[in-house]
């Protein structure tokens, strides 16, 4: 009999109003769960739109902090750093140097605002001249050459007040030479957020008009991961785990939600996803064309992303979460 078997069950008595449907609810986002992008630059009093990304600046370094004060007044206290910096060359010099973008970003914020939370995107390609993510021998980027680079930057970042660091150029072997160099210089604290699951991912296009970042020969492929894979996202995850990654990142999210599941059910430790420029943009676009209603579909996006697992979600959208309207 169908009632013996399934006792009446009716679902949508949970459903009937708001009050019940708050009580019921399994996800719920916040503020805290959020790490706000920011991308800052050379020169004075600069504030420049990314035409691709609406309501994303480029700042200069005195703009930032202003842009970081609304941020902390919003509740953002996270914060992920990107430099474009002056010059650029064939190893990215600019990321260990005293004087490098990151570096000075890292002094000024903290010293007006020791309550920030600052974590550096740890690669090279928006300091090299050829956009690679490291050391450039025969036509590829050479691993164990970008190691050594990758440790001089962390030491750097960590000095100069880094709260955390989140190397994203898919090395192998990075997380426990970047564990080593961190530790080696006296840095135990400093946590490490490997972008471990990192696809080469067309969703990355807007961001690369923003970092000035696009490769000037080939793509990313030989060290960012084949969208088709999965069982190679999990040997990535566990060797980052192994070497001792204190949060692991998926990213894409949006795409690549069951990855972010997994991450969340095989490892002890918080997963981070990073809700790429695409993905912001996307929003953007099909809200002006007039197809969606961009603030809904960015709440369900969040939300989808926490509900597969991510503890952590590095989101353009955090300003606009807060205030719930978009700039367009
Ligand atoms: C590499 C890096 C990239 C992003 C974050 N870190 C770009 C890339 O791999 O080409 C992409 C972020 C985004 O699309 O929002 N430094």
């Amino acid at each position: 009999m169908l009632m013996e078997r399934f006792y009446n069950r009716r679902p949508r008595r949970l459903r009937a109003n708001e009050t019940i449907r708050s009580l019921v609810r399994e996800t719920t986002l916040d503020v805290s769960d959020f790490v706000y992008p920011l991308f800052i630059t050379y020169g004075e009093n600069l504030k420049a739109p990314i035409s691709s990304m609406p309501g994303v600046y480029r700042f200069s370094i005195d703009k930032v902090l202003d842009e970081i004060k609304d941020c902390i007044d919003l509740g953002i206290k996270a914060f992920i750093l990107f430099g474009i910096p002056e010059h650029k060359d064939e190893e990215g010099s600019d990321t260990w140097c005293d004087s490098g973008v990151i570096q000075r970003s890292l002094d000024a914020i903290k010293q007006k605002f020791p309550e920030a939370y600052l974590i550096t995107d740890v690669c090279f390609c928006e300091y090299t001249s050829h956009g690679h993510c490291g050391v450039i021998l025969n036509n590829d980027v050479d691993n164990d050459l970008t190691l050594e680079n990758l440790k001089k930057q962390v030491v750097s970042h960590a000095k100069h007040g880094a709260d955390m660091v989140a190397p994203s150029g898919m090395m192998d072997n990075m997380i426990i030479a970047i564990r080593e160099a961190l530790d080696g210089a006296g840095f135990t604290k400093i946590p490490i957020m490997a972008y471990s699951a990192k696809y080469a991912s067309k969703f990355y296009g807007p961001f690369r008009d923003a970092a000035d970042s696009t490769p000037s020969f080939g793509d990313r492929r030989t060290y960012q991961m084949d969208p088709a894979n999965k069982k190679e996202a999990i040997l990535e995850m566990d060797i980052d785990f192994e070497q001792g990654a204190d949060i692991i990142m998926v990213k894409p999210a949006l795409a690549y939600l069951d990855i972010i599941h997994i991450a969340k059910e095989r490892y002890n430790i918080p997963i981070a996803a990073y809700n790429v420029s695409g993905e912001y943009s996307m929003v953007k676009a099909a809200h002006k064309f007039g197809s969606i209603n961009g603030v809904d579909v960015m709440n369900e996006m969040l939300m989808s992303i926490k509900r597969a697992g991510a503890d952590i979600i590095i989101t353009y959208f955090a300003k606009e979460y807060v205030l719930q309207k978009l700039e367009l």
